[in-house]
């Protein structure tokens, strides 16, 4: 089962420098995302034609001596407070109360840019340890208590964001959009549970194993991805 994001909303933050993302991983991008023009024609091509490619998916799942994994770490502001939180009550959002109305819901995601307040609420998600967090701060979410991943087109979890809300075990979550870094809300990943993120291999968005991300709070930043699946033993 895959779930898809054919957003254009999000384009333009998504052309990443690759010469940036050889630095950071000493990776070098496939020559055929590497041609923004490659790229530009790609979204181009209407969402029928995509079902179409979608269809001859498979999953990549990596062999236990390849899995690389990456860990979130939380950034703190001069003062050593957690920076989402401080920009998001600078923006008057409560990051404990319900998601601000300017989030975008497209294609069966949520999204924003930077500097919009649903930008600075899904920041600070990602950075909330909910296992110290207190009644009645929790008391604001009712409902469910599984587990929403956010994903950046930009390093540090900057730039635009998809968010698909609750994820399901088992379905793979694609956009065309080129990913850089992620996080994780609502709670962690148990020892039994994977989040792996992965890439084209071709055609296949989801061909390539990238890298495995670890629980907790705070952002990742990994390789370019496009691609995530949760998945249980
Ligand atoms: C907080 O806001 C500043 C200014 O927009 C930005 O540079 C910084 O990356 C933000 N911090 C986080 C953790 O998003
Ligand atoms: C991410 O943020 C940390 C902490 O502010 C900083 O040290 C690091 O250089 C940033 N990484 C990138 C890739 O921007």
């Amino acid at each position: 089962m895959y779930k898809k994001s054919s957003s254009r909303q999000l384009l333009k933050s998504s052309v990443h420098p690759s010469v940036t993302c050889s630095q950071s991983y000493g990776q070098k991008l496939p020559k055929i995302l590497q041609a923004s023009s490659f790229i530009n024609m790609f979204m181009s091509i209407p969402l029928v034609a995509c079902v179409g490619i979608f269809a001859t998916l498979g999953q990549a799942l990596p062999s236990p001596a390849a899995v690389v994994e990456v860990k979130p770490i939380v950034i703190l502001d001069a003062q050593g407070n957690v920076e989402s939180f401080a920009n998001a009550t600078a923006l008057g959002v409560d990051i404990y109360g319900p998601m601000p109305d300017d989030a975008k819901f497209v294609d069966g995601h949520w999204e924003g840019e930077p500097g919009t307040k649903a930008h600075a609420w899904f920041r600070a998600q990602i950075d909330i340890d909910w296992d110290s967090v207190p009644e009645k701060e929790k008391e604001k979410r009712q409902g469910s208590s599984q587990m929403e991943v956010t994903m950046f087109t930009g390093d540090n979890c900057s730039g635009g964001f998809i968010s698909w809300g609750i994820i399901d075990y088992g379905e793979s979550y694609l956009t065309w959009d080129n990913m850089f870094s992620l996080g994780i809300g609502r709670r962690g990943i148990r020892g039994n549970e994977h989040l792996d993120l992965s890439t084209f291999a071709g055609d296949d968005i989801c061909g390539r194993f990238v890298i495995r991300a670890v629980g907790g709070p705070g952002c990742a930043n990994t390789p370019r991805y496009n691609c995530l699946r949760f998945w249980s033993e």
